[in-house]
């Protein structure tokens, strides 16, 4: 038995006016691992990956716990790992951002990861992006950072089309836009600005699943949040959200389980 499952979407470049791949590929998106290792040195999860195959593995954030100390070794070790065969881009989650902006409890612990990960390879995406091209299909991949006010429990704020683009700049023409965001409460925000494809986690699926309604609850503990996990449209816009592979402060799934997310993408 697998300990999580592969969930597969299809993307297709004929509803996005850019040139589409020469030939089908798969990118895949990892998210929420808490630094959660699938045997020794996380060597089922890479196993299960190289199976895939992917142009390129995308991150949405949280792949480290922001306890005290943190604890990122085995993210680390992962990222580490798929830089030598993919080309991997990282965005972070409200875990590495606690990191970054709460230096008086964290110390270093952010330069620290950031400086490894960059050392290993990875695009790490702090409100910027970068150019790809998979199987001759361009891309343009941002990295949107939520600032951490926008996951305190209990709250809830607007985040504006102009706050992204302000962080981003407008998205570019020619290319499929993918926009790496952790928190897929923005979805509507996202689009506006002009996502062609967003790719969100944090939510690890609503912790508990149930027929028919979904996932029950968020970390920010709003019972029976929007978008746990799936796939979103918004006119010519898409969310995918994944439904993590790990966990931290509520340590169960029910009817929930650890997801590795797959996108097939073709004409
Ligand atoms: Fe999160």
């Amino acid at each position: 038995m697998s300990d999580f499952k592969v969930t597969r979407y299809k993307l297709r470049a004929s509803g996005m006016s850019v040139r589409g791949p020469e030939e089908p590929f798969s990118i895949v998106f990892l998210s929420d691992l808490h630094n959660k290792s699938y045997g020794k040195g996380n060597e089922r999860l890479l196993q299960e990956i190289r199976n895939q195959d992917p142009e390129a593995v995308l991150i949405g954030g949280d792949l480290l716990t922001s306890a005290d100390p943190p604890q990122m070794e085995a993210a680390l070790e992962l990222m580490k790992e798929l830089t030598r065969w993919y080309p991997i881009y990282a965005v972070n989650g409200n875990h590495e951002q606690r990191l970054k902006e709460q230096t008086e409890k964290y110390g270093d612990a952010y330069d620290y990861y950031s400086q490894a990960v960059r050392s290993f390879g990875v695009h790490l995406l702090e409100n910027t992006s970068e150019y790809a091209e998979f199987c001759r299909m361009p891309f343009r991949i941002w990295g949107y950072e939520l600032p951490l006010d926008y996951y305190r429990r209990g709250r809830s704020f607007t985040l504006m089309t102009e706050q992204v683009t302000e962080a981003l700049g407008a998205p570019k023409e020619g290319c499929c836009n993918v926009l790496l965001a952790h928190n897929p409460v923005y979805f509507d925000t996202y689009a506006a600005w002009g996502a062609d494809l967003t790719l969100s986690g944090h939510l690890h699926g609503g912790i508990v699943r149930l027929p028919l309604l979904g996932g029950v609850i968020s970390p920010q503990m709003k019972l029976f949040p929007d978008y746990t996990r799936g796939c979103y449209t918004k006119e010519n816009h898409r969310m995918i959200v994944g439904a993590g592979l790990g966990s931290h402060t509520i340590p169960i799934r029910i009817n929930n389980p650890p997801e590795l997310v797959v996108i097939d993408v073709m004409n």
